[in-house]
């Protein structure tokens, strides 16, 4: 493949890379030409299933197990990779988790496991990461932000709240850093079918309440985010910053 969305040569970390839209985010790169450097919470030393396929694609595959909830963990692996010969040319921060219980019985301890992994050390790996995008003038970060960037959802304040945070870090950091030659965007994911969403797809209700105000009428699939993935890291996205863009069978436009 040649053209703007040629992603030979370059270097994508990707979070969250074990499984779910991470590990289908990380496949639709490599195939579109990049070696991948899986991060995830759980990840086997050889990669496992993440490593197999970016490998099947002809692509080289780093893998690393990290736990987002620990800050220094987070911060040792950005000097990790940002100590070795080979710069990091696109940052996808996709991991992510989420605890769902009424606000009523939001326990401190959900809320700031919460807010650690999905909005604390998104900042802190992407502030490290960027730094040497930044002092090579060159870089496309995209964030994982959420239909929950924009509505308050259903017993689930903690990743709302998280969820809308990212939104305003994507626009914060490219109004600093997109005269600097460095992309920050973020994918809004609709209602994937993954195992964040697996409790609501096995209540019937809540299953056929998402269901019917889906436009497409189908629950996403992991697959579904590779092309705007591509698109974000790719030279096809030079002049778009600050920008979220959804993917998400045409929920928000409802
Ligand atoms: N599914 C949806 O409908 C949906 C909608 C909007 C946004 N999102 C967002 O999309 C992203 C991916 O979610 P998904 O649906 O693919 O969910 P998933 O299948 O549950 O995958 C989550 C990924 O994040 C990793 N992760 C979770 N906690 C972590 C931690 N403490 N440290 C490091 N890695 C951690 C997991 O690592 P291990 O596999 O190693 O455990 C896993 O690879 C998340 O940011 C999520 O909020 C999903």
């Amino acid at each position: 493949m040649s053209g703007p969305f040629d992603l030979a040569g370059r270097l994508a970390v990707v979070t969250g890379a074990r499984r779910g839209i991470g590990m289908a985010v990380a496949e639709a790169l490599a195939v579109a030409g990049a070696d991948i450097v899986a991060v995830s919470a759980h990840l086997d030393a050889d990669g496992g299933e993440v490593a197999r396929r970016v490998r099947s694609h002809g692509r080289q595959c780093e893998s690393f197990a990290v736990d987002f909830a620990d800050r220094a963990a987070v911060k040792a692996l950005a000097a990790r990779l940002n100590a070795a010969d080979r710069p990091v040319d696109i940052l996808v921060n996709n991991a992510g988790t989420i605890a769902r219980a009424p606000a009523a019985e939001h326990s401190d301890a959900d809320w700031d496991h919460v807010l650690t992994v999905d909005l604390t050390s998104q900042f802190i790996f992407t502030r490290e990461i960027a730094a040497r995008m930044l002092s090579r003038g060159q870089g496309k970060i995209v964030f994982t932000a959420s239909l929950l960037s924009f509505q308050g959802g259903v017993t689930v304040p903690g990743y709302a709240a998280a969820k809308s945070g990212i939104a305003g870090l994507t626009r914060a950091l490219a109004n600093e850093w997109a005269q600097r030659g460095v992309n920050v965007n973020a994918i809004v994911p609709g209602y994937i079918a993954t195992d964040n969403t697996r409790p609501l797809r096995e209540d019937p209700a809540r299953n056929a309440a998402i269901l019917s105000r889906i436009p497409a009428g189908r629950w996403g699939r992991p697959e579904d985010l590779g092309g705007v993935a591509v698109f974000l890291a790719s030279a096809a996205s030079d002049y778009v910053h600050g920008t979220l863009v959804a993917v998400d069978g045409g929920w928000l436009g409802r």
